[in-house]
């Protein structure tokens, strides 16, 4: 028997389940604390969507880390509106400090290239990028992420943060749309 969830009429099937999900995000911490050793990482989680991924990840991290906070926005339903707003500044200064931005998922790579602009201004001494999921086909932009949890399809997806105008972030596992053909 298939399991299925249905939010505003679309229907979701399971796609990567919570274990498969820790045991990745743990290995990311581990590749993050070798990676960053010696030194003191900002976490900057980029709300709403990444904070499940940011807060298994920090704990994942075995070296001393800060976290910090930004809220971006910029989709609506199940398209990207192209438009990126900062919605809450940073909560912490990221000048001179090494910063490992925390993402739930690079689509268009819109919104990670318009936060890497905008952090940069602020004298980061490195930015690195750690995303949960990347749609690798959905790219727009010159970019690669530095850490990634895993590359899907150009599906909409949602559950571990991901939502449906809201809905659907507490969602333990990860869902995809059923049928999608994006
Ligand atoms: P981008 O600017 O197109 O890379 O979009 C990034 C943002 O769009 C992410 O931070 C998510 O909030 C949202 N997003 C992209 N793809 C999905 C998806 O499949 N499900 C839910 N949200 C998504
Ligand atoms: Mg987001």
């Amino acid at each position: 028997m298939s399991r299925r969830i249905s939010y505003d009429g679309m229907n979701f099937v399971p796609y990567i389940e919570n274990e498969r999900i820790s045991a990745r995000i743990k290995e990311l911490g581990r590749k993050i604390s070798s990676d960053y050793a010696g030194r003191r990482p900002l976490v900057l989680c980029v709300l709403n969507g990444a904070f499940p991924f940011a807060a298994d990840l920090f704990r994942a991290i075995e070296i001393d880390a800060e976290i910090a906070f930004i809220k971006l926005s910029s989709y609506q339903g199940t398209q990207s509106t192209g438009v990126v707003k900062k919605v809450m500044a940073a909560t912490q200064s990221v000048a001179n400090r090494d910063v490992i931005i925390v993402e739930d998922i690079v689509d268009t790579g819109r919104t990670i290239v318009n936060l890497i602009d905008e952090l940069g201004k602020d004298n980061p001494k490195s930015l690195a990028v750690a995303t949960l999921l990347f749609k690798p086909e959905a790219l727009q932009q010159d970019f690669k992420p530095d850490y990634v949890g895993f590359e899907i399809p150009k599906k909409f997806i949602i559950g571990f943060g991901l939502d449906l105008d809201g809905l659907a972030r507490n969602l333990p596992d990860i869902w995809v749309l059923e049928n999608d053909k994006c």
